[in-house]
């Protein structure tokens, strides 16, 4: 199962950052987007991406100015983009990052199923939904892996790598050797709620958006509690900001409803209220804290 061609389906917050690293990594890239103004802004995030990391690296000496220059041109070449999902019928590799909502995965992959050549693999970068339901729905579970990045996936160094009891071996290897190609540290993990990273992370950014709501200690405190005390290159809040609040939303209100007897899994009132507001963290200006553009006010 030899990958060239890779399609992303949605080049949002993570799409854009999957679609940029596999080209990278040297593979052909379609990033396809439902929306041509949503495909724009997806593009453009990738051109300001690559220009900052060819900045940095010639800022220590890594790369000559002319070299840094083929190196943007080259890995902006191998992207295509596009609103047709024909686009993706000859791509060896799928990859779904697309809204954190099951019923729309199944159905954008039972109709991939009919779109893209039989061979190739498919992948859900889904934070929190079983794999298995998306791969029965697609028709080809033994060729289904999750492949789950994280944000901000140029700057992140882990994938982790899903299978199912359907997933044929030879399919999961090339999914893992994929990320790899792609400069990430792959962990393998079962089809569990959260995977590996996700079942710690997500109640523990609960437990501080609890907190707060109690009022036991700021919002500044408790992120400067985690960052000072135990060394997190960013604290709680600021992190749920950073995923977006509607993705943790959607994340919590499908492990509720499908384990309503796990405690660790509970949705803070604040959160609900922010949703419903349109607060929606750093992608929207405003979550926990205000923000311009990338910065935090
Ligand atoms: N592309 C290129 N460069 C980028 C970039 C991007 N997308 N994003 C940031 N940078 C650059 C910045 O421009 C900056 O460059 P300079 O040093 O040259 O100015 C550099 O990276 C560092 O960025 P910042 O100064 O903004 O801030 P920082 O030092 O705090 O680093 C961070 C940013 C790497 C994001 C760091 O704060 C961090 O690791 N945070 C934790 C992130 C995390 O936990 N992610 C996982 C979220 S959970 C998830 O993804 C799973 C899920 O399913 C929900
Ligand atoms: P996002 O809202 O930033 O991006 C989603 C993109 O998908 C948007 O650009 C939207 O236009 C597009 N889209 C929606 N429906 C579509 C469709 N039917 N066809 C084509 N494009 C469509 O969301 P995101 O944060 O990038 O999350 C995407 C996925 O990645 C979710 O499953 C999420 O759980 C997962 N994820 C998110 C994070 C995070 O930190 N935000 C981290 C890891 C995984």
């Amino acid at each position: 199962m030899e990958i060239k061609k890779v399609g992303v389906i949605g080049c949002g917050l993570m799409g854009h950052g999957i679609v940029q690293i596999a080209a990278q990594g040297g593979f052909d890239v379609v990033a396809f987007e439902a929306d041509a103004g949503a495909l724009e802004k997806g593009l453009g995030r990738i051109d300001r991406s690559l220009s900052k990391l060819s900045s940095r690296n010639v800022e220590k000496g890594k790369m000559t100015e002319d070299q840094a220059k083929d190196w943007v041109g080259t890995t902006r070449g191998r992207i295509e983009g596009s609103t047709d999902k024909a686009a993706l019928a000859d791509c060896d590799l799928v990859i779904e990052a697309i809204v954190e909502n099951l019923d729309i995965k199944k159905s954008l992959f039972a109709e991939l199923g009919g779109i893209v050549k039989d061979s190739a693999i498919f992948a859900s970068n889904t934070s929190s939904f079983p794999i298995k339901e998306m791969a029965d729905a697609s028709g080809r579970p033994s060729q289904f892996v999750g492949l789950h990045f994280f944000n901000p996936v140029q700057l992140m160094r882990l994938v982790e790598v899903v299978r199912t009891d359907d997933t044929d071996p030879a399919a999961f290897e090339a999914a893992k050797n994929f990320g790899t190609a792609c400069g990430k540290q792959a962990v393998a993990c079962k089809d569990t709620p959260g995977f590996v990273v996700n079942r710690l992370l997500v109640p523990y950014m609960v437990q501080a958006i609890q907190m707060l709501d109690r009022g036991d200690a700021t919002k500044e405190d408790i992120d400067a509690a985690m960052q000072f005390g135990c060394g997190y290159p960013m604290g709680p809040l600021t992190l749920t900001d950073y995923v977006g609040l509607d993705t943790t939303l959607s994340i919590l209100e499908g492990w509720v409803d499908r384990y309503p007897n796990e405690p660790a899994f509970s949705i803070p009132e604040s959160l609900r209220t922010k949703v419903a507001e349109g607060k929606l963290g750093r992608k929207t200006g405003e979550g926990y804290y205000a923000w311009e553009g990338d910065k935090k006010q």
